[in-house]
């Protein structure tokens, strides 16, 4: 099962990677964890994605924004913190988390993995916590319930580094779920994803520009309207670029879509829309207001990076008391295959999220070993909803079957605007 999560999910790997960030940023918890996880930070390093990644910028990018998160979640006095998702972080093992209860929610891959591993560590540190870690989908709403069962609010739900990797209709999904929940159970929902670019660009500039004062103009440019065109465009515009662009080839996380806010007052207006739109309203707060000490940066690029966090907000999202709540469908997940002659038929029903998706790839090639298949359909009658979990699974049979030889039949509306607008109208048959 853990190599069908792998294929179907491959973004939890960026998880690791953050948790090596926080170690090479001297965070000994996070340093403990990594090698009890067995992950080499020497390795990782030694390859030219691993150099690249763990360049001294976005070492402080982690760091700060894990830093900064504390002190908003602390800020916000919740008893309960909801980490969605939580990845490898080593936040159950904070002093502030001591008096709240900590729910860490990701999909089960991590969990399953994280949730022993922080046990252990805390009962050899002799640490007490109340942290409970829960396999979920963020899209999936009766997964996020089922970890909140005798939660009591109001929560504090936190979200560092997710936003940027969902689809629209995942983000759809996932905001109609955070409004249900904060509607039962009050509290907030704060995250620094819509602006995450900002901070990448910011933190670039302020930790590899050679001299300190050069900088200084290119983070000012970060106020008003300025977009990443505008600061390539400084004295140390190139020397960022560079290392914004390995930054991405080496996660491939291509943070754009309707929640991210580069600079412009339309996509702002477009994320609040969003917002909106799923009943929720955004209150923005610069991230300096809770700059924290960095052990990546000297105390003068501190300063700079606290100025430039003066224009980069943190978003505090709350329920629009006027609009009215979306129930999303909850349906069981189901799959069925049958092969006559050469011809695959596969029929699903509920929804094909990042939990269900590796059972549906599952019961495809159990199908399909041993076979010369040469046409699929998938009839979709009964399915509500499919992530870009299960367009990989889609993506796999399309591969195996032949190019146009996969057929689609009777898929609801939502399906069809995903399909439209991830292309893969292109690569199925619609009927
Ligand atoms: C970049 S990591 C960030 C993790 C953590 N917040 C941190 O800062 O270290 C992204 C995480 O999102 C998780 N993820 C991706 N899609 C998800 C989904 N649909 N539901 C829940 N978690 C998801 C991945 O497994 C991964 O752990």
């Amino acid at each position: 099962m853990d190599e069908l999560r792998e294929r179907t999910n491959p973004v939890f790997n960026t998880a690791r990677a953050t948790l090596l960030q926080l170690a090479q940023a001297g965070h000994t918890g996070a340093a403990m964890m990594a090698d009890k996880l067995g992950l080499d930070l020497a390795g990782m390093t030694a390859t030219d994605e691993g150099k690249k990644a763990m360049s001294r910028s976005n070492v402080a990018v982690l760091e700060l924004r894990y830093r900064s998160m504390n002190a908003f979640i602390e800020a916000t006095g919740a008893k309960t913190v909801v980490d969605l998702p939580c990845g490898y972080t080593p936040r159950a093992l904070e002093d502030f988390i001591a008096d709240k209860r900590y729910i860490a929610c990701d999909l089960p891959a991590v969990t399953d993995e994280m949730g022993p591993l922080v046990e252990k560590i805390l009962a050899e540190r002799g640490q007490k916590r109340n942290v409970a870690y829960h396999g979920v989908d963020a899209t999936n709403y009766a997964s996020l319930r089922s970890a909140l069962e005798g939660v009591e609010g109001p929560l504090c739900i936190t979200t560092e580094g997710l936003l940027m990797y969902l689809t629209k209709p995942e983000l759809a999904a996932l905001m109609d779920n955070i409004r249900r929940i904060l509607d039962e159970f009050g509290g907030v929902w704060i995250t620094q994803d819509p602006e995450v670019v900002r901070v990448y660009i910011a933190m670039t500039l302020v930790v590899m520009s050679s001299d300190p004062a050069a900088a200084k103009g290119a983070v000012q440019a970060l106020g008003g309207t300025a977009d990443m065109n505008t600061v390539f465009q400084s004295k140390e515009g190139d020397k960022a670029k560079s290392t914004l662009l390995a930054t991405k080839n080496a996660f491939g996380g291509s943070a754009a879509n309707v929640m991210t806010v580069k600079g412009t007052p339309e996509q702002l207006a477009a994320a609040k829309d969003f917002l909106r739109a799923h009943g929720l309203k955004a209150e923005l707060t610069p991230v300096a207001r809770q700059m924290p000490k960095l052990s990546s940066l000297d105390p003068e690029r501190t300063e700079l990076a606290r100025q430039a966090m003066e224009r980069v907000n943190l978003w505090t999202i709350t329920p629009d008391g006027d609009a009215v709540p979306v129930e999303g469908a909850d349906g069981a997940f189901g799959v069925d295959t049958a092969v006559d002659g050469g011809e695959l038929t596969v029929t699903l029903r509920g929804r094909v999220d990042s939990l269900t998706a590796p059972d549906f790839l599952a019961a495809f090639e159990k199908a399909a070993e041993g076979k010369t298949l040469t046409a699929a359909r998938v009839d979709m009658s009964r399915l509500e909803y499919i992530s870009s979990a299960g367009l990989r699974v889609l993506l796999i049979m399309t591969k195996r079957v032949g190019a146009g030889r996969v057929t689609v039949t009777e898929a609801n509306e939502l399906i069809r605007s995903i399909f439209e607008q991830t292309g893969y109208d292109d690569i199925l048959t619609l009927q």
